[in-house]
């Protein structure tokens, strides 16, 4: 199946729409048009595949903003900031429509979206795993992601310093870290 980049403000919308049936976090509220994603010195990337009925699954990647807000605000180095952002991709939706599941439309998003990061010079992608994680591990690990056990900080080597992000715990609900090392 096709995979389309998304870029037109009406079909951010809509994918934004779109992921909101199926994730229920914060992370959606972040999908960006490209123009709001500039005016806040951001990227925000959307891969979107269709069929005659409309969106069949759709992925959404980021520089990972959220997480460099808070390493500024427990004192990282600017400039350490500055890397970790041209370095890492965030994934932070990846949805295909119930009915199509299975079919590889997963596995096409991903791999837009590893392509995408590497053509934008990122060196890893990383992303946290909310859901069906017996399920999710398996879809990341046979697509060369590394999952993280359930609750484990994920710990960056940027410009041979250490980046560490802890994992938030909610009681009821576990989550996981994933990344992949992108090769050039
Ligand atoms: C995860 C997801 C995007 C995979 O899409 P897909 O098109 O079914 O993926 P593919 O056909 O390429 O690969 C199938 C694999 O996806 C995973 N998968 C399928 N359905 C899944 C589900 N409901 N939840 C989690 N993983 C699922 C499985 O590993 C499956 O392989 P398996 O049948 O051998 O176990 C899709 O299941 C989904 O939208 N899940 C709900 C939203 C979600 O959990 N998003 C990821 C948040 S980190």
């Amino acid at each position: 199946m096709k995979v389309h980049e998304v870029t037109a403000a009406k079909k951010v919308a809509g994918a934004q729409a779109f992921f909101g049936q199926y994730i229920h976090d914060d992370s959606v509220k972040y999908v960006f048009s490209p123009q709001q994603a500039s005016d806040l010195g951001i990227q925000s990337h959307l891969r979107v595949c269709y069929d005659l009925n409309g969106i069949v699954g759709a992925a959404h990647f980021t520089t990972p903003f959220e997480d460099a807000k808070q390493a500024l605000d427990s004192g990282a180095p600017e400039a350490l900031v500055v890397e970790f952002l041209r370095k890492y991709r965030m994934l932070y939706n990846l949805a295909v429509r119930e009915d199509m599941r299975g079919q590889g439309i997963g596995t096409a998003l991903l791999d837009a979206v590893d392509a995408g990061a590497r053509t934008q010079g990122a060196d890893a992608v990383i992303g946290i795993a909310d859901g069906d994680l017996a399920r999710l591990e398996r879809f990341y690990s046979r697509h060369g992601y590394q999952v993280l056990p359930v609750g484990a900080s994920l710990c960056l080597d940027v410009r041979g310093d250490r980046m560490v992000f802890p994992i938030d715990i909610v009681p009821g609900k576990e989550v996981q870290w994933f990344r992949k090392l992108l090769q050039h």
